[in-house]
C-alpha cells in the first residue's frame, strides 16, 4: 500500500499564522502536524509516501526532506491550484499507479494512529474504499455520512446546511484504483472544488463497496485557532514527559512536563501537561497546563496558560495572564515603561487581540 498526504490548500482560517507558513507545519505539542501524519502512516508499515503540495511547497520540502528520517521515501506532487481533494487524488495517479492507498489530510490529528485501519483494509480486498467517521457537535462544518439501518453508507454530503446525521468524515480515506474513475466522473461543487465526498458517493452509487469505520477516540481537524489549541491539549495529555534541559533549584516543574534539550527553566513554575522547546528560556514565570512553548523562545515575568508560542518569540513583563492564545514566530510581546501608558500594537492582517 502507498500513502498520500494532502498538504496543499490555503489555510485562510488560520490567518494570520498561515500568511507566512504552511498550516500543516504549525507544531502541536512541539511537533509539526505534518510530521505526526507521516509518523502515523509509517507506523502502519507504509514506506512509499506522496505529498501533494501547493504554494507552500518549498517550505514543506525543506522541512520534510526525502523522508529518510522516517525510513520512508517521499515523492512530492505539485498541485498548481487547490481545486479540491478529489483533484489532488487525480493528479497523483502516476505516483499511486494501481496500488491501494491511504489518503491522509495533512492538517488532521487522530488519536491512536491508523495501524488497525490499514490492517483491516488489507484483509478485505473486496472493499473498494474504507472511510473513517466520527460523531461531532457541528456536522455542518464537515463532510457528513448517512448510514443505512444495517450500517452501510447511503449518502455523503459535503458541509450540508441540514446535516442528515452527526457522523463527520475524518480526513483519512482508503481507496483502490476505482477512485480514479470516480474523480473523472464528478463535477466541481458550489465552492469550485472537486470534492472527495462526491467521488466516494459516486463509488457507492455505482455498486462499489465503501466500508464505514466509526472512530471512537478523539480527532481534530486543525482548521481554526481553537482547534489548534484543542489538538495541542489532547496530544500533550498523551506525551511521555522527559527532562532533557536545565531546571534550577528555585523552579517547580511537575511530573507531566517535558523540557527539551538546551531549554532553561529559572525560578519558574511549570504545571503539566506542558512542553518547553529546545533552547527556550523561561525566567520568573508561570507556565500553566496545556501549553507548548516551541524552540528558541524567551519568556520572562509572564503567566501563560493553555497556549501555543512559536519559535523565536519573546514575551516579557506582561502583567496579565495570557490564556488560550496562539503566538506566531518572531513575535515580541512586552510591557513598555514609556509614557503615555497606552497599548502599542504592530499587528499583522487578521490578527486577533482580546483585551482585559
Ligand atoms: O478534516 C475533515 C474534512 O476535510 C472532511 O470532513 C471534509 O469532507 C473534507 O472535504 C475536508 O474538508 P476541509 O474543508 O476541512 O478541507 P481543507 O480545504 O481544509 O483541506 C484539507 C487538507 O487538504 C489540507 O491539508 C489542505 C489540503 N488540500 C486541500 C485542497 C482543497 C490540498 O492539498 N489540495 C486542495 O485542493
Amino acid at each position: 500500500m502507498k500513502g498520500l498526504i494532502l498538504s496543499g490548500g490555503k489555510g485562510t482560517r488560520l490567518y494570520p499564522l498561515t500568511y507566512t507558513r504552511a498550516k500543516q507545519l504549525i507544531p502541536v505539542a512541539n511537533k509539526p502536524i505534518l510530521f505526526r501524519v507521516i509518523e502515523a502512516i509509517r507506523e502502519a508499515g507504509i514506506t512509499e509516501i506522496g505529498i501533494v503540495i501547493g504554494d507552500t511547497g518549498p517550505e514543506i520540502r525543506e522541512a520534510v526532506g526525502d523522508g529518510s528520517r522516517w525510513g520512508a521515501t517521499i515523492t512530492y506532487i505539485q498541485q498548481e491550484q487547490p481545486l479540491g481533494l478529489a483533484h489532488a487524488v487525480k493528479i497523483s495517479r502516476d505516483f499511486l499507479g494501481d496500488e491501494r492507498f491511504v489518503m491522509f489530510l495533512g492538517d488532521n490529528v487522530i488519536q491512536g494512529g491508523i495501524h488497525r485501519l490499514i490492517t483491516d483494509f488489507a484483509r478485505h480486498p473486496e472493499w473498494n474504499s474504507q472511510i473513517v467517521l466520527t460523531r461531532v457537535e457541528h456536522p455542518e462544518q464537515y463532510g457528513v455520512a448517512k448510514l443505512t439501518a444495517d450500517g452501510r453508507v447511503e449518502r455523503l454530503i459535503e458541509k450540508p446546511k441540514t446535516p442528515p446525521s452527526d457522523l463527520a468524515l475524518v480526513g483519512i480515506y482508503m481507496f483502490d484504483s476505482h477512485i480514479f474513475e470516480a474523480t473523472e466522473q464528478i463535477s466541481p461543487s458550489w465552492r469550485g472544488e472537486l470534492e472527495i465526498t462526491d467521488a466516494i458517493q459516486w463509488l457507492v452509487d455505482h455498486g462499489h463497496t465503501v466500508y464505514p469505520y466509526v472512530h471512537q477516540g478523539w480527532w481534530i481537524d486543525t482548521g481554526r485557532p481553537d482547534d489548534m489549541l484543542e489538538a495541542n491539549s489532547k496530544v500533550l495529555e498523551e506525551l511521555t514527559p522527559e527532562i532533557l534541559g536545565f531546571v534550577d533549584e528555585q523552579s517547580d516543574v511537575d511530573s507531566r512536563v517535558t523540557v527539551q534539550a538546551g531549554a532553561q527553566i529559572i525560578n519558574s513554575t511549570i504545571r503539566g501537561p506542558a512542553i518547553i522547546g529546545e533552547n527556550t528560556r523561561i525566567v520568573n514565570s508561570y507556565i500553566g497546563p496545556f501549553t507548548s512553548i516551541y524552540h528558541n523562545v524567551v519568556i520572562e515575568n509572564c503567566e501563560i496558560d493553555r497556549s501555543i508560542v512559536l519559535e523565536h518569540s519573546v514575551m516579557r513583563d506582561i502583567n496579565v495572564r495570557v490564556q488560550d492564545s496562539l503566538i506566531g514566530r518572531h513575535a515580541l510581546v512586552q510591557r513598555s515603561e514609556y509614557r503615555p501608558r497606552a497599548l502599542k500594537l504592530n499587528l499583522g492582517d487578521y490578527s486577533k487581540i482580546g483585551l482585559v
